[in-house]
Formats: C-alpha cells, structure tokens, sequence
C-alpha cells in the first residue's frame, strides 16, 4: 500500500521516473509513507517540464474568477487559520509560508526562511506566526517583520507538525527524529518528549492546557501530562499521521490505513470510522467541534460528525489530492491546501466547493482585459503584486512603475537585501528573463515564491500585459 501511495503520488505530481526511483528509495530509508518532501522538491526543482506544468496548467484551466489565491510555486503542505478567521497561513513544498488577509483578499508577506518544505505552520493568539520545516528547523515570525525572530534549533529530522498551547506560551513541534520539543515562545531551553519509536506525525494540546497528545508512525498515541508526569501510550492497529483534539478533550486521530479513531481523554478508544480516505494525512476539527475533515493524499475528504461517528460526505472536486485541511471560525467553511498549490475553499455541510482563497465577492479584477492573454498569464502574480500605486504593496511590491526601474529601490518597501546587489533594471526583457529562468536562479535571495513560465509567447503576452498596465496614468 506504501509503496503504491508514493508512486501514485508520484505519478500524479510528475509523471517522470526519475521522481517515482527517488521517492521509493527515500521512502525505503524512511519508512515512512509520506513522500520525503526534499524529494518532491527536488523532482520540483531539477524538471522544467513539471514546473511548467505546474505553472501553465491552473492558469489554463481553472475558471478565472477562482485563480485568485495562487501564490506557491509548490504544494500546499500544510494550513493554520487565525481564531478571529481573517488570517490564514500556508506552508508549501517550495520552502516558503504566505499569511494571508482573508479581509484584504491578498497575500500580505512570503515567509522565506526554511532550507526545504514549510511542513506546518501555527498562529498564536497574539498574531505571531510558527513554521516548521523540513530543515528541522522553527521559526516564530512577527507580522511584518522579514525574518524569524525567533529560531528554534534542536529537531535532528524534518518537523512535520506543530501546536500552540492554550495560554499562547509553549509552541509544540513533531519531528521525524521521534521526539517532541516544547518551546517556549517567549523563547528558553526546550523540553525534549521521548519514547516514539518512529516518526512523530502530529501534536495538538488538549483545551484544557493540561496536556499534550501526539501521533506516532508508531502505530502510539501519546498523552504527556504537562507537569511532568508520565505518559499514557495507546497503540493502535495503524501508523498515526496526524490527530486533533476537541472541545470536549476526546481526541480524534487519523490512522495510515483509513481509520479515524475517536479517543477518550485518559486514552480509552471509543470509537472508529473508516474514512475511506487512504492515507489520511491530516485531520481537522470545526471550532465547535462537530464536524472532524480527514483528508488522504490519495483523493478526497472525508466530512464525519464527531459525535454521532458517521461519514455525511465526501469533497470531491478540484485540487485533490489534499495535504492540509483547516475550518474556519464559522464551522462550515473547510479550506484545504493541495497538490495545485492553491488554497480553496469548501462548504463543508454542503459538499460545495466555494472556489479559491480569499474571494470575499466575486469581482473579477481582471475583469476589463478579458481575452488578453498577457492577463492570463498575470493571474498568477495578482494575490502578491498590483498595478497601479493607490492599490500598494501585497506580498510583493506594488509593479506600478516597474519598467525602468532599479531592482529592490522601491521606497517604502522591504525587499531581500540580497536582491539590492544586483546589477539588474526592470525592462521587457529582464522581466521576461525572470520567469524564463525562474526568480531562483536569476534573483538569487529572492523571497518571491519560485516560478517559471515556459512559453515564449505567453512571457510576451505578460510583459506587453504589464507595460500597458503598470505606466502613468
Ligand atoms: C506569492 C507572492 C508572489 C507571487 C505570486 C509573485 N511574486 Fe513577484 N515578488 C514577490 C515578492 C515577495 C517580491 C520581492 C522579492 C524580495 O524582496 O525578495 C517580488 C518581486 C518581484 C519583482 C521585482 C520587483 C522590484 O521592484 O524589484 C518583479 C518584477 C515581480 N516580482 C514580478 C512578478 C510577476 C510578473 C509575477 C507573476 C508571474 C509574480 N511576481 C508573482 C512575491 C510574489
């Protein structure tokens, strides 16, 4: 089953051999069934075709007016959403987290830190932001701010989840090395939970503060009493790939092999449902705690009422598979993050999908260029960048202005400082080179998310968007 997850996965994503020959052989080192994402990154850096396909294939086919919250030049691995609902947070396979305003309907910073895949995000209740990489590595960042300022250092593995305490003051991370650190986000030393025998999946605290419970590829859900006392092991028939706690303190755990199960505070299982979701990569609770979402690398969501444990619906549509899958504040309203690198968005107690991220009305800003295919194209760029300089800075400069402009001297915004020692100006063809060889590798630094676009036509057809588009008015 394993095995033919990953080389589905594989398949799915590429197509080519080399990623199929690489993600067995890492996975044969790790045993463990979730595609190694410095694997996936690499096939994603080393084949222009799967770039480019990456790239061309949603601004082809995907209705214009849902492109809006296309911002990751990777999967979307992972989803946090702020208490108050106006914030979401996304971390991708192309190393680098996006906060968004889901008032503003834009992304407002790149989050560029971590080595390789941003594997879990958290928001604590004071506004910051937490990413967890597959560097092992944790960031806590500042809104606004351009760098972490706050490093965790420790994790030896990749850390695949994490969790805020109640009270805002320990960030729980999940590592591939079998532990768990408690860190206090004011900063300090670490607490280290061992006895994981294998890879840790998932954290989630319990309501009342009192605990942490964790998932293992063990087959072990953990229960550590915060003050110290020992740990409460419960081993079930499956790996564990992530778990969530509700309201009430029953925990809900997503097993390798479909199953959900549904655990009593003190570790008594009280229930299961098979998801028919295969793995289940990660599971979701509704504030409330009514609805619980399973979602498998493999296909779709599972929608389950918690309390009466049964499956009401299956969310089918587009950017399946999903890795990551979060409720918003009003309990209905699912976002899920997936192999098309957007964020979209679903009525969960319809089975609706809503279209992507953030849409608060339907307008489409594009609307007056319909038929151009330079707009096409810009689709991809509209949730960082505007044209015009009332509209200001998103996540990404404001390109009002931008031909004949120096590199990083826009005032007022904060660029990368490495981007502000090359020797480039903005002119048809340096854009057009941008994105012919992506913003890696001609931008060295660089914090936009990378990209290529490999049509010669359609990079023209951009350009002449933007030199109409982004001039005096
Ligand atoms: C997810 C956000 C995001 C997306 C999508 C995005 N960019 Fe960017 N872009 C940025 C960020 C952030 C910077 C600033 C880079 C830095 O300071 O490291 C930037 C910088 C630029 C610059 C250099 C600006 C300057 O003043 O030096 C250009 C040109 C640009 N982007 C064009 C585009 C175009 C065209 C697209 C679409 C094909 C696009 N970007 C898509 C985030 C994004």
């Amino acid at each position: 089953m394993t095995r033919l997850t990953l080389t589905f996965v594989a398949l799915l994503l590429a197509g080519p051999a080399q990623c199929v020959g690489w993600a067995k052989a890492r996975q044969r080192r790790a045993h463990a069934f979730l595609l190694g994402a410095k694997t996936w990154a690499r096939c994603f850096a080393a084949l222009p075709t799967l770039r480019l396909l990456a790239f061309v294939l949603p601004v082809m086919f995907i209705n214009p007016a849902q492109a809006q919250l296309r911002g990751h030049g990777g999967p979307v691995r992972a989803l946090a959403v702020s208490p108050d609902g106006t914030t979401v947070v996304s971390g991708s396979f192309d190393t680098s987290a996006i906060r968004w305003s889901l008032t503003r309907n834009a992304a407002e910073q790149v989050l560029r830190f971590h080595e390789s895949a941003v594997n879990a995000v958290a928001l604590a209740p004071d506004g910051r932001t937490v990413t967890g990489g597959e560097d092992g590595r944790v960031g806590v960042w500042q809104p606004g701010s351009p760098t972490p300022v706050l490093v965790l250092e420790g994790h030896t593995a990749p850390v695949v989840g994490l969790a805020i305490s109640p009270d805002g003051k320990l960030i729980a991370s999940a590592s591939w090395d079998r532990t768990i650190r408690l860190w206090p986000l004011a900063g300090g030393t670490p607490r280290v939970l061992e006895g994981h025998q294998q890879n840790v999946n998932g954290v989630a605290f319990t309501p009342d503060g009192q605990s942490l419970v964790s998932a293992g590829y063990d087959l072990t859900l953990r229960i550590w009493p915060l003050d110290g006392g020992p740990e409460t092991t419960l081993t079930l028939p499956t790996p564990l790939n992530s778990v969530a706690v509700a309201r009430d303190g029953e925990i809900v755990a997503g097993g390798a092999d479909g199953r959900v199960f549904f655990v009593g505070p003190k570790g008594d299982v009280r229930g299961e449902l098979d998801s028919g979701q295969v793995p289940i990569i990660s599971v979701a609770l509704s504030p409330d705690s009514t609805l619980a979402a399973a979602a498998g690398i493999r296909g779709s969501v599972a929608i389950i009422e918690r309390k009466a444990r049964t499956l009401v619906r299956t969310l089918v549509g587009p950017g399946l598979p999903v890795w990551a899958a979060a409720f918003l504040p009003d309990n209905r309203t699912l976002m899920t993050g997936g192999t098309d690198r957007m964020i979209r968005r679903w009525n969960a107690t319809t089975g609706d999908h809503i279209g992507s991220v953030p849409m608060a009305d339907n307008s489409d800003p594009l609307a007056a260029f319909s038929g151009d295919r330079g707009a096409e194209v810009f689709r991809a760029c509209i949730a960082c960048h505007t044209l015009t300089p009332d509209e200001g800075n998103r996540a990404g400069p404001t390109l009002a202005g931008i031909f004949g402009r120096k590199i990083a001297s826009l005032p007022g915004y904060n660029f990368s400082p490495a981007l502000k020692q090359l020797d480039i100006v903005w002119t048809p063809e340096t854009v057009s080179k941008l994105f012919e060889i992506g913003p890696m590798q001609y931008t060295p630094g660089t914090k936009m998310p990378e990209q290529t676009i490999g049509s010669a036509e359609d990079r023209a057809a951009l350009v002449q968007f933007l030199q109409k588009t982004t001039g005096p008015r």
